[in-house]
């Protein structure tokens, strides 16, 4: 776990109804022990320190919420992983649609480290601990990856 900590990475998250937030601490911990874990309604003053963001967000009638709209766009210069959850859509390429307009957010010069979405199927009843199992591993091995590019 040490070495993944040679790369200071912050989780940076949006959430309403809490579903975001809960994928964000999965994240967090698949990153590594003591990674922060922030809402953008709390981004810390020394943002600019840290190399590699994970963002967290949720689509809202067809768009990513208005707030992460505001902060993507302010993310310069940095690794940034993108993560998503959203209701599975009814179009089988609803959800590369969503994902491609939250990266053209993104300011030139950021990096595209990772993509991972959570489909939200409240019809399947309550998927929360895979859910976070997997959105862990993404993490990890986004992490693992960065780390044996350097
Ligand atoms: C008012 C409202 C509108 C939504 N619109 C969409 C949508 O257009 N497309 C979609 O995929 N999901 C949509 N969703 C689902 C949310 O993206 C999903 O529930 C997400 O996990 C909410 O994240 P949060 O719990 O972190 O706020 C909508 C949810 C709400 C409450």
């Amino acid at each position: 776990m040490e070495g993944m900590i040679g790369m200071k990475t912050i989780v940076l998250y949006s959430s309403y109804t809490g579903k975001t937030k809960g994928i964000a601490e999965a994240v967090a911990q698949g990153i590594g022990a003591d990674t922060p874990c922030v809402s953008l309604d709390a981004i810390p003053a020394d943002i600019d320190t840290y190399e590699c963001v994970f963002f967290g967000c949720y689509i809202e009638s067809g768009f990513i919420d208005a707030k992460s709209q505001e902060i993507l766009k302010t993310i310069h210069n940095k690794k940034v992983a993108i993560f998503v959850t959203m209701w599975i859509g009814p179009y089988s390429d609803d959800i590369a649609k969503r994902l491609r307009r939250i990266v053209e957010f993104l300011p030139q010069g950021c990096q595209i480290v990772g993509t991972y979405i959570t489909p939200v199927d409240d019809a399947a009843g309550d998927q929360q601990e895979r859910e976070h199992r997997l959105a862990a591993d993404f993490a990890a091995n986004t992490m693992h990856r960065l780390m044996s590019a350097q």
